[in-house]
């Protein structure tokens, strides 16, 4: 099958002109039209691209020749919109955090199921040419016993970041900022080594007081179900100035690796028994959204990939059931965490 794709969109902020650009490139997908709550923003998108501003998203989920909806939505409404897409007949390709509940986006499993569609999630570094490297030796099973995985995300979110949406930095609407900012690196742990345990974890707000209902900063260690190993996860938003890492070290029986870069772009070090990883294609630039700078930009893969797998020609990168494993282990972190009082 080799069907002509016709794409929505919900929600016509900064990440949907990702999902528009690369379904405009697609030979393959067509953005029909868009729905956004501030009209004037919606109107203005539908121009840039080409396509119809829907008055309701009920007219939008009304449109037949509709096969899949970007739900590109603050975080608290991914599982609405998601919701009302399915029940319409629509598949779904939801942002990441797929929601910021585990029941919600059980609810969200269960409706892609009962409507028989497709819930794809966004996870764009999987598809970063470093990760798909280690995810091959891992697979290949070259690494041997695995002791231990480190992750570093040491990035900046200043004030004009959470004051250009509403939603962002609100505990109802964002989440934390585990969703927001590092769900990323949770996904990439969870693709590369399976389910964890958290077993204890240190927060605190430690310089966005006035701009964010949760924390900044977060230590958490836990173990890999799969493997007898140990794993550490530090971030923070409160980098001076500017992103500065984001990455992901492996200590295992036959290698050293460091994935790092800022967004798990680059092969920082490596050790190996004969089998280092070189060659990779280059990585894509991040998102640059002027003053701050997103995660890698890969959501040309993404689109490709649900067009391909909605005309059954390759599996779903990132499925609903990735996606409630992220939101389930942040959860776990979260109950887990104490936070740190200012003293
Ligand atoms: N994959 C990535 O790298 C990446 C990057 C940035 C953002 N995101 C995710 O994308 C989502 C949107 O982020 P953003 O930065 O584009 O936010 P944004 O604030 O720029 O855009 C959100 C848009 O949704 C609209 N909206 C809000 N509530 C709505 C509703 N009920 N119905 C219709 N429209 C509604 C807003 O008016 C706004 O235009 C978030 O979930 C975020 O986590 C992912």
């Amino acid at each position: 099958m080799n069907k002509k794709i016709n794409f929505a969109i919900i929600g016509c902020g900064y990440v949907a002109q990702r999902h528009a650009k690369h379904i405009a490139l697609h030979d393959n997908a067509e953005l029909t039209g868009v729905f956004d709550i501030d009209i004037d923003k919606g109107k203005a998108f539908s121009n840039a691209f080409d396509c119809i501003y829907f008055n309701t998203y009920n007219a939008l989920l009304e449109t037949e020749a509709i096969d899949i909806v970007s739900v590109c939505t603050p975080n608290g409404h991914h599982h609405l919109a998601t919701l009302e897409a399915l029940n319409s007949g629509k598949s779904v390709l939801v942002e990441k955090p797929m929601s910021i509940k585990k029941s919600w986006c059980e609810q969200m499993i269960k409706a892609a199921f009962a409507n028989n569609k497709a819930l794809f999630v966004v996870k764009q570094n999987r598809f970063n040419p470093p990760v798909q490297a280690v995810y091959k030796l891992l697979k290949e099973n070259k690494l041997g016993e695995i002791y231990s995985v480190n992750i570093n995300c040491f990035w900046n979110r200043n004030e004009r970041y959470y004051q250009q949406s509403a939603w962002r930095g609100t505990k109802a609407l964002d989440g934390g900022t585990l969703f927001t900012q590092f769900s990323h690196f949770i996904d990439v742990l969870y693709y590369l080594f399976g389910d964890i345990d958290v077993h204890s974890g240190l927060v605190a707000n430690m310089n966005h007081e006035q701009l964010i209902e949760f924390e900044d900063t977060g230590h958490f260690v836990f173990s890999l179900k799969e493997h007898n190993a140990l794993g550490q996860l530090s971030y923070s938003t409160s980098a001076y100035k500017q992103n500065m890492e984001g990455s992901i070290t492996i200590l295992a029986e036959h290698a050293t690796i460091k994935i790092g870069g800022k967004y798990l772009n680059t092969i920082d070090y490596q050790v190996s028994n004969g089998f280092d990883i070189e060659g990779l294609p280059e990585s894509n630039a991040s998102n640059n959204y002027g003053f701050y700078e997103g995660s890698m930009s890969n959501h040309e893969a993404v689109i490709k990939n649900a067009v391909a797998a909605l005309n059954g020609q390759e599996p779903i990168m990132a499925n609903a059931y990735d996606g409630l494993k992220v939101v389930e282990i942040i959860e776990q972190m979260y109950d887990k965490a104490i936070w740190r009082k200012s003293v």
